[in-house]
């Protein structure tokens, strides 16, 4: 997974956008932000953050109101989206009821959520104490419904989790994962992302079905 925490917030909207309606700018984000569920959370995840590393002066009003938007998005699309978690440029997620991230799990770019996912924290009970690990999702992968994603769980770039998954380990590039528990049961010849949003570097281009996305204005892996 690549870093992708220098980009802007402008940067990973655009990227965003383009995931859900294959195209960005700013007649588009006010479409799916008037329209899409779905987008809103994602939005108001990216607003945020970007109130989150404000100067001190501005960033608590800023904060206070963006999470006031973020908790009321994620109750209208039915999910648990923590703003403090790390998501990549390019998230999207399709139906979203009962979708949950932990706050301390990662997710790369390009990646794609469907409805009653969990990706969450497990826990293992030590003689010396409680240890807990957290997922980490690569670029470019994509989760079906109601998979469980949970502790050291790191999951390759370009990776496809099965419907009804539960994936508790790590797994290379380009898996394809099925079952509970979840096993490497094939490799993934084209990774499966509607819409891909190019970033600078990513290599994501293939798409199962799909045309790429035509290029976001300035989106590249430097800082914005
Ligand atoms: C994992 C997935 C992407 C694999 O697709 P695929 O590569 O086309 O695989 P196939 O359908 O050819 O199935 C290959 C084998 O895996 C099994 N399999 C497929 N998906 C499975 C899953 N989620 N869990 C367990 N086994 C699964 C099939 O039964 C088949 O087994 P067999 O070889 O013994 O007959 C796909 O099956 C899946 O889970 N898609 C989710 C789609 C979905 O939920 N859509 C609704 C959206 S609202």
């Amino acid at each position: 997974m690549q870093d992708h925490s220098t980009l802007s917030f402008t940067r990973k909207v655009g990227a965003d956008c383009v995931r859900y309606c294959g195209r960005s700018g700013l007649g588009p984000v006010v479409r799916l932000l008037a329209g899409n569920r779905l987008f809103r959370p994602v939005f108001t995840l990216r607003l945020c953050q970007a109130a989150a590393a404000l100067p001190a002066v501005l960033r608590g009003p800023a904060l206070m109101a963006s999470r006031l938007l973020h908790r009321w998005t994620q109750q209208a699309a039915g999910m648990d989206l923590p703003w403090e978690t790390s998501v990549g440029p390019g998230l999207r997620i399709l139906h979203g009821w009962g979708l949950v991230v932990n706050g301390s799990a990662r997710i790369g770019a390009n990646v794609t959520l469907f409805h009653g996912v969990t990706i969450g924290q497990k826990d293992d009970i030590t003689p010396a104490g409680r240890v807990t690990h957290y997922p980490v999702l690569g670029d470019g992968v994509w989760v079906g419904p109601n998979a469980v994603i949970i502790g050291a769980a790191e999951i390759g770039d370009e990776s496809i989790v099965g419907a009804l998954s539960v994936v508790t380990r790590p797994v290379p590039r380009r898996s394809l994962v099925t079952g509970n528990p979840g096993k490497v049961v094939g490799e993934v010849a084209i990774p499966d992302i509607p819409n891909p949003a190019p970033l600078a570097g990513s290599g994501l281009s293939a798409v199962r079905g799909e045309e790429p996305g035509p290029p976001v204005a300035g989106l590249s892996a430097g800082p914005g």
